[in-house]
């Protein structure tokens, strides 16, 4: 899930030929999740139509101080508008723009509604070449990061004047990257690389048949969300499953306990923490038949080997990282669970227990206890897979302070 996901984001347009790029942004910013309003200054009106903007947003488009509504004017409530945003993003801003914003020139509802607004302001520039590098632009920018605006930089190229220079307003893809990078960089995992594994392995008897398990994902899925959504920089390595994971997380779809094996120890060394959620098979068919094997053959017995432990292995390389295993215990679950900290060299485990109704594989909740390596134990409710996955980084971000 995007960290742009259910903001609200107001959009300011000011009168620059690059407001015809702003339905881009609309765009990008829906596709992320935010929900957009939109104020532009008069001027922007002659660059991108209303029309275009209230369509991609699904709002009214707000440009004057009052319209007509029945016969009646009506108040466009800038202060309601700046109060309602978590976000504040003005795109293109001209330098008359800058300049109201440093000198509160309040002659337009754009400006009216930055000076009413306490939300995170971003802005990003768009001038001719020797505009942006005049003096007093240049002094309206510090100005305006002095006071804690977030000023993007500007994009170089043609300029629409033929100039070639610096002084583009960046394109809209770069906008929302750069405005993600900055909210990512205050949540706690930013910089964090996780790696999750999750799902079941499926362990061919032939090419149509298999040795698996019930295990649906969802509990690895929730995690991997989970720690995007904190900030982090996250590889999921999936057994087969039909869950979809959010663009940002870095997903590796494997098969076999062996294929996942590979992929995780390779991921491993650069980690900083890693949760096992998956439901790795413990065994696998010693002899796999490159044909189907037919009922004629009256086969009496399938030998199993042991698949190879990947966390059991991880521990054993563990360095820097902060490893997390699960355990699926059915009797003596504390103890087991325990035990599997010590023998797989892990700093916490998450237990969850078939006795208990409504957790386990396949269901959307789960129920838990957190034990870490010092063996202090911290029971969950039931919840859904979604909010234990919270409670997880809870403790381990407690663990990490
Ligand atoms: N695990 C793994 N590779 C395996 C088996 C298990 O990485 N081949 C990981 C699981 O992802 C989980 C932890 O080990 O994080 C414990 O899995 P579990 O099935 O509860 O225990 P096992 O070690 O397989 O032991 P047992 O089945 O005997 O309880």
């Amino acid at each position: 899930m995007s960290v742009l996901s259910g903001k609200k984001i107001l959009l300011g347009i000011s009168g620059g030929i690059a407001a015809y790029k702003t339905p881009i942004i609309v765009r990008l910013l829906k596709s992320q999740g935010a929900e957009v309003k939109i104020v532009m200054t008069p001027a922007a009106k002659d660059f991108v139509t209303p029309l275009t903007l209230s369509t991609l947003s699904n709002h009214p488009v707000y440009s004057t101080f009052t319209e007509q509504l029945h016969d009646n004017p009506v108040w466009n409530d800038h202060v309601k508008l700046g109060k309602w945003a978590d976000l504040f993003l003005i795109a293109p801003a001209t330098s008359n723009t800058l300049s109201a914003m440093v000198h509160s020139k309040c002659n337009n509802l754009l400006i009216a509604t930055y000076l009413s607004c306490n939300c995170t302001v971003y802005v990003a520039p768009a001038m001719d070449l020797d505009m942006y590098e005049h003096p007093a632009n240049q002094q309206n920018i510090k100005e305006l990061k002095r006071i804690g605006k977030k000023v993007l930089s500007v994009g170089e190229g043609f300029l629409a004047s033929g100039l070639f220079g610096k002084g583009r307003m960046l394109e809209p893809e770069e906008i929302i990257s750069q405005i993600t990078e900055d909210l990512k960089s205050v949540l706690p995992l930013y910089g964090k690389k996780v790696l999750i594994t999750a799902g079941p392995t499926f362990e061919p008897i032939d090419p149509v048949r298999f040795i698996g398990n019930y295990s649906s994902g969802k509990m690895g899925f929730a995690l991997a969300e989970e720690a995007c959504q904190l900030g982090a920089n996250v590889t999921l390595i999936s057994g087969p499953c039909v869950l979809e994971a959010s663009p940002e997380i870095n997903r590796y779809n494997i098969s076999t306990a062996e294929e996942m094996y590979h992929l995780a120890l390779d991921h491993f060394t650069e980690s900083d923490i890693v949760i096992a959620a998956a439901a790795v098979a413990d065994f696998k068919p010693l002899y796999v038949g490159d044909q189907k094997i037919k009922k004629e053959s009256e086969i009496q017995s399938i030998q199993l080997g042991k698949t190879r432990d990947v966390l059991y292995d991880m521990g054993k390389l563990k360095q820097k990282q902060f490893l997390v295993g699960f355990a699926l215990e059915t009797e003596n679950e504390t103890d087991n669970a325990i035990q599997k900290i010590k023998s797989k060299n892990l700093d916490a485990i998450v237990l969850n227990s078939l006795n208990d109704h409504g957790a386990g594989f396949s269901v959307d909740s789960n129920k838990v206890t957190y034990i870490d390596k010092n063996e202090i134990i911290t029971p969950f409710e039931l919840k859904s897979k979604i909010l234990v996955a919270k409670d997880i980084f809870s403790q381990i971000l407690s663990e990490n302070e």
